[in-house]
């Protein structure tokens, strides 16, 4: 018995115990052996601690299961869901439109979404065909996929900054009978019009000319659903909470971008998820400057309106400096964000409005500790939200208690109540690490690892509903992980636990290059670099130089005014980064690629590298011997090149 022999506490413990002779001590006495064993007060330490927190989790969690449990009894589904908050205050303000100031009860979001169900019925469309939608953020979005919903329809959510290949694609694996576009994303249809399939009819919703109609083949959806019936439809749909509602398009690091199905279970539990864990109240109004094509936009943001009856102010697009301005205008008590969005707002000048809000809760992800201690002081926002969970996982965690840095956490006490882990993985290729039996291994505190969830088929909040395309489905899944048999769904993301369970991201693979021996992680030096210059945009990579070991570091650096100056910004380097973290070549760009979500993009960066015949940003180069960056010119180039300087 390993564990009497593994530390005198222990026997001291059984000791204890077995004086009072009582047998039903026993099994109190093994779990005690086993604790005090392995680690004796440090668990005590751990659960002191973290009780408050897992008792507080394992409420939102029960609450969730709760109430989804009763929804698939009562056979519902999201419409059949928003029909009762309508019922609960028709007249309440739903959904708000910022753009135009054009607000939604939520009756008026009712029999909108109602005259889209009779056009989508009206067009011969039936349950299971699905309507790909392709505009900026607006109301009508949302009553577009709840109409279609409404008779058991679903709705591919398209990025709004997507163009040519990768949008047909897109449209391409959803299958899709129709397109209905927004007027401002005219120029991109009219691009990849004569490769669409004729059979796919096409609609469009603003202000379009005649002739612009006529070239697209369109019709205006604007006016059909004004003359559509207001009145629920008829149609009795079979649809279930097990059943899809829509696709979202995840981003992968690599490739185009999957469609990941969200069945009606799936968008209850993510906003049923984040309205339990963040404590929000039926009297909040959320500011959602999140596209809509996302599930944090669409989910997290628009789902507490269907769902929680609370109103939404939907932006167009995100803008750092109305940010604080349209929360004062709307008394809005909680914001959206990414990351990326509080780093813009940090780089703004000092307003007044930034604090005159009343914002009290900021939810969002991606959030890191240079930026969220910095935006939580300057801003005087009370509470951050932050969540951890891709769209199409069954591994959602929230940090609830405002850890700083942390995305989550696991139970150190009970980790089984919850079934993700972090288990072991070879960085660079992402392969997971078996053990002798073949199973995964898990991390210890400290150790990074390959966040994985268990999957069950059963129960709704572990369910993996996959892809569209199955081949996707399968390479998020791995079988023999936990035990014998099972299968996990895998996240893709490597996270480090501490000591009290609190999870923290780590880059996403591939974000990490070597260079003199140590592994330089590009997010880690993107954040110092950018708080040097005020949160400007910064992309960090590797490149490859000839006969060198590892990829020197490079930064592509956003400088709009033209004045960037090297040898200041040397200095400030040379203080906050280790001699290996410090960019090799730097690269002044007047803006930095970014994807619809402001997540910086580097591919183009990293394929031009350092070579300036390549673009007309400047590309300076670190010389250590003098210690100062210097022009690369052709010459420099080619010198690098053929091995004649060495770095
Ligand atoms: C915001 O709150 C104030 C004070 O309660 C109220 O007068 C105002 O009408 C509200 N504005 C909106 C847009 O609801
Ligand atoms: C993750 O997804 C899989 C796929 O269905 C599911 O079986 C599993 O239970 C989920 N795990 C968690 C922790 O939600
Ligand atoms: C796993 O599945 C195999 C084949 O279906 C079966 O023979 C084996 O007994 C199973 N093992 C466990 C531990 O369930
Ligand atoms: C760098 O990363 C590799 C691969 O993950 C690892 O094997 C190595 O120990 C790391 N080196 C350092 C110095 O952290």
């Amino acid at each position: 018995m390993h564990y009497v022999a593994s530390g005198s506490l222990s026997l001291g413990s059984l000791g204890l115990l077995r004086l009072f002779g009582a047998s039903w001590s026993w099994s109190l006495a093994v779990g005690l052996g086993v604790y005090l064993g392995t680690g004796g007060w440090r668990y005590l330490y751990v659960v002191v601690r973290t009780a408050k927190r897992d008792i507080n989790g394992l409420y939102v969690l029960l609450r969730v299961k709760l109430a989804l449990w009763l929804h698939i009894r009562n056979g519902n589904t999201i419409p059949s869901i928003f029909s009762k908050t309508v019922a609960r205050h028709p007249d309440k303000p739903a959904l708000v439109y910022e753009a135009t100031g054009e607000t939604w009860t939520f009756s008026q979001l009712d029999q909108i979404s109602n005259a889209v169900a009779h056009w989508a019925l009206s067009q011969g469309w039936t349950s299971g065909d699905v309507v790909a939608l392709f505009m900026e953020s607006r109301p009508l979005q949302v009553a577009l996929w709840l109409g279609l919903a409404k008779v058991g329809m679903e709705a591919a959510l398209i990025n709004f900054n997507l163009r040519r290949d990768s949008l047909l694609h897109c449209m391409g694996v959803s299958a899709s009978r129709a397109l209905v576009f927004g007027a401002e994303l005219a120029d991109a249809v009219s691009e990849v019009s004569f490769s669409l399939s004729e059979t796919m009819v096409r609609f469009s919703t603003g202000d379009l000319r005649p002739d612009q109609m006529a070239a697209l083949k369109c019709h205006p959806l604007d006016s059909i659903l004004a003359s559509a019936p207001r009145h629920p439809p008829s149609c009795t749909v079979s649809k279930g909470f097990s059943d899809r509602l829509f696709y979202i398009y995840t981003s992968g690091t690599t490739g185009l971008p999957k469609a990941a199905i969200v069945v009606h279970s799936r968008y209850y539990r993510i906003a049923a998820f984040g309205y339990h864990s963040f404590r929000m109240r039926p009297d909040d109004i959320i500011y959602d400057c999140l596209p809509l094509y996302h599930s944090a936009g669409n989910i997290m943001g628009v789902g507490q309106c269907l769902i929680h009856g609370i109103t939404v102010v939907v932006k167009k697009k995100f803008s750092a400096s109305r940010f604080w301005e349209d929360c004062i205008k709307h008394n809005c008590t909680v914001v959206q964000y990414i990351g990326e969005i509080c780093r813009y707002l940090l780089s703004q000048p000092v307003r007044p409005s930034e604090r005159q809000h009343q914002v009290r809760l900021a939810v969002g992800n991606g959030l890191r500790p240079s930026v969220w201690e910095a935006f939580v002081e300057r801003f005087g926002v009370k509470q951050i939200g932050e969540f951890y969970g891709a769209t199409e996982c069954n591994c959602s965690i929230a940090n609830m208690d405002g850890k700083v840095g942390a995305c989550g956490f696991n139970s150190r006490i009970l980790p089984n109540v919850y079934p993700i882990r972090l288990v072991k993985v070879n960085e660079e290729t992402m392969e997971l690490v078996r053990d002798k039996q073949g199973l995964c291994v898990p991390c210890r505190p400290g150790e990074p690892g390959l966040l994985v969830g268990r999957i069950n088929q059963e129960d709704p909040l572990r369910r993996f509903d996959g892809y569209a395309s199955q081949d996707a489905t399968r390479k998020k899944i791995a079988y023999n992980v936990f035990k014998k048999n099972d299968s996990a769904y895998l996240s893709g993301d490597v996270l480090v636990m501490d000591e009290l369970g609190y999870m923290y991201f780590r880059d996403r693979s591939g974000d990490t290059f070597r260079w003199k021996g140590e592994n330089v992680s590009t997010t880690e030096v993107e954040g110092t670099l950018s708080s040097l210059l005020g949160q400007t945009d910064v992309a960090v990579f590797g490149v490859n130089v000839p006969g060198v070991e590892g990829k020197a570091g490079m930064a592509a650096i956003a400088d709009s005014t033209g004045n960037f100056n090297c040898n200041s910004f040397l200095k400030e380097v040379q203080h906050a980064l280790p001699p290996y973290a410090r960019p090799i070549f730097l690269r002044i760009s007047p803006c930095v690629d970014t994807t619809g979500t402001f997540k910086i993009q580097k591919t183009r960066f990293q394929r031009e590298g350092y070579d300036p015949r390549l673009t007309t940003d400047q590309i300076y180069f670190l010389n250590s011997r003098v210690g100062r960056y210097e022009l690369v010119t052709e010459e420099l180039y080619n010198a690098f090149e053929d091995g004649s300087i060495s770095l």
